[in-house]
């Protein structure tokens, strides 16, 4: 499995499973499939309610707990730094584990400094061994990165064929923040699964859109966690290293790019108040 190399020297499959709207009965199962297939990084976040059963398939799985790398992130509710630090250990149990391999701000709402103070005690008692944020577009990536100790290693964002992030790509360069891809398949919205430029270019390859899609980010060196709960298709999604797209097919794909999110903008007042709302819930 390729790697990258975070800005503080930590090591982290550029390939992994993400398991947002995996229920939590289904979580257990799902993880255990990915961990056989061959998956060793796994997201999963306070706010889907199942990091109880990443941590019971990470147990399970027979694979040490140095070989697998575990991504989660503080929810807007646990926002503030004693909240937060309350919720690290919380997560920490759940997981079943003593430490979390990437510890991600998952909104830039409520308190986040806090939090992010929080995230930065945490790593320097070994609880954590990287931390970054997540849906932080170019201005609160740059005040946040501004402002901490600790620089981001990670930035978690909307990053699909249809959503390139080429601007906040060069902007997190300057902090070496490395881009992971949310919704690499765009959850196969705008008809995903049968867009012509991809199937025609998986055709020359004998590759699937999907495999094309991920191989797309891999090689513009962004990580990739796509989500499936079939087993086939987290094959699929894992088989993506025995191929390498042309510099031509790069420039292809490079034009589907729209430049705007096909889910929501973080600078909708109504999609703000839907996010604090959710918040209330968790
Ligand atoms: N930080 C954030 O705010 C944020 C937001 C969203 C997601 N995420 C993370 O990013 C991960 C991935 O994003 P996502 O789950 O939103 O969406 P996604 O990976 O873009 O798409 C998942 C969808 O694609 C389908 N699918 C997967 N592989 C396929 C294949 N080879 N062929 C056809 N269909 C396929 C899945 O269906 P089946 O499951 O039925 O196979 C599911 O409906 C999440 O699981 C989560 O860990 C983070």
């Amino acid at each position: 499995m390729r790697k990258i190399t975070l800005n503080n020297g930590v090591e982290m499959p550029i390939l992994g499973y993400g398991v947002y709207q995996v229920t939590p009965e289904e979580c257990e199962r799902c993880v255990l499939d990915a961990i056989h297939v061959g998956y060793r990084s796994i997201d999963t976040a306070q706010a889907y309610q199942n990091e109880e059963g990443v941590g019971n398939a990470i147990l399970k799985s027979g694979v040490s707990r140095n070989e697998l790398f575990i991504t989660t992130k503080v929810w807007i509710s646990n926002a503030g730094e004693e909240k937060a630090k309350i919720s690290i250990e919380e997560s920490l149990r759940k997981l079943r584990t003593d430490y979390i391999d990437l510890l991600l701000i998952h909104q830039p709402f409520g308190d986040y400094y806090g939090t992010y103070r929080a995230m930065e005690q945490a790593y320097k008692e070994g609880k954590v061994r990287a931390i970054g944020v997540s849906n932080f577009y170019p201005d609160r990536l740059i005040d946040m990165a501004e402002h901490c100790n600790i620089k981001p290693a990670i930035n978690q964002v909307e990053t699909h064929v249809f959503n390139q992030q080429i601007k906040l790509q060069d902007v997190m360069t300057t902090y070496d923040t490395k881009v992971m891809s949310w919704g690499p398949f765009a959850e196969g919205r705008n008809d995903f699964f049968s867009n012509d430029v991809l199937k025609t270019i998986g055709n020359q390859y004998g590759k699937s859109v999907a495999q094309v899609a991920l191989r797309f980010l891999i090689q513009r060196n962004i990580i990739v966690i796509p989500k499936s709960t079939h087993k086939e298709r987290m094959k699929e999604n894992f088989d993506v290293f025995d191929f390498a797209l042309s510099a031509k097919d790069m420039e292809d794909i490079a034009k589907l790019d729209l430049g705007q999110s096909l889910f929501f903008s973080h600078q909708d007042p109504e999609f703000v108040k839907f996010l604090l709302n959710y918040s209330r819930n968790k």
